[in-house]
């Protein structure tokens, strides 16, 4: 998106009367509003960062934080932020910033269309710079497809635009709006291995479907599953498929973790849990020259 466009010239070039409209959060902090026949859907264009889901007359499938910061080079706390080129702290220096510096950057707008004149989709650009190489080395690009048809569609397209092979980690952390996390259960990772990142230690296995009475954040890994959530307080389950992905987060900060988080209500933990399509741990991936990876998830609501 060019910057010296007006929010008017903005709309014109970049707007669908009734299905794709762009509104600022604040002054220079851009959100695209995305409208089907059957639901909304908002992305900022900070992080190229998915904000909203809501099925019409549902509850929102996604969860945002009422505290969440939306400034720039300041991590969106909710909805679907991107994780790349490194899941969580950088592996050799902590300094850098958690989870990589795709979540904190303005992204471009590249282009937005409807398909068969009613589903709309937009694309976002981020590409290597000045800023990015002095924490990561690799020359890259990277695109984000955003398309609201049956369900949320969310397709990051990783190229590697260096002369050499890159390693990355990545993500894309779904954060989800459930009645009560006491009350709700995912299935689809049963019998599967997992990094238990609060105790550390070797490779646990999942027994029966997830269920939440404290603090998790576990990574499985080598899955490429799909995960249910089953929610009977808000009498739905959410599906959320994935491809790309050999590597599923499930996070949930209870308590303590919630009341050291600036950007987090300490009481919010209730109302969200995170299932994150990723390539983590010993699931990174390796990206030759022009090559390009797709990491993507679908997710979408069904009645119980
Ligand atoms: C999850 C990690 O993906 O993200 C957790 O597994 C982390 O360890 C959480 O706490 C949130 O991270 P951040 O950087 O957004 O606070």
């Amino acid at each position: 998106m060019e910057t010296t466009l007006t929010l008017d010239e903005i709309n014109i070039r970049y707007g669908h009367e009734n299905h794709i409209f762009i509104e600022e959060k604040t002054a220079g902090f851009p959100i695209i509003t995305l409208q089907s026949p059957t639901a909304t859907a908002t992305v900022a264009a900070h992080g190229g960062h998915v904000l909203s889901y809501t099925p019409n007359g549902e509850e929102p499938v996604l969860w945002l934080s009422a505290l969440s910061h939306y400034k720039e080079g300041k991590a969106i706390r909710g909805g679907i932020p991107i994780i790349f080129p490194w899941f969580g702290p950088h592996p050799s220096d902590t300094d850098k910033p958690s989870h990589g510096f795709a979540r904190t950057r303005f992204w471009t707008l590249h282009s937005t269309r409807l398909i068969n004149g009613e589903f709309p989709q937009v694309r976002f650009q981020l590409m290597d710079g000045e800023l990015t190489r002095s924490l990561w080395p690799s020359k890259f690009s990277l695109e984000l497809v955003v398309t609201l048809q049956e369900s949320l569609k969310v397709e990051l397209f990783i190229k590697n635009e260096d002369t050499k092979p890159f390693t990355c980690t990545c993500a894309l952390h779904s954060y989800f709006a459930v009645s009560h996390i006491s009350n709700i259960e995912i299935q689809g990772l049963e019998k599967t291995s997992f990094i238990d990142q609060l105790t550390g230690g070797p490779l646990k296995v999942q027994e029966g479907p997830i269920t939440f009475n404290a603090e998790k954040d576990n990574i499985y890994v080598d899955t490429a599953a799909t995960c249910k959530i089953i929610d009977p307080g808000f009498k739905r389950a959410v599906i959320v498929e994935k491809s790309g992905s050999l590597s599923t987060v499930i996070w949930n900060p209870w308590i303590d973790k919630s009341a050291r988080m600036s950007d987090f209500g300490d009481d919010e933990y209730t109302g969200m849990v995170c299932i994150e399509a990723a390539n983590a741990a010993h699931n990174a991936i390796t990206i030759s020259p022009s090559q390009t990876h797709l990491l993507s998830t679908s997710i979408r609501a069904e009645s119980i």
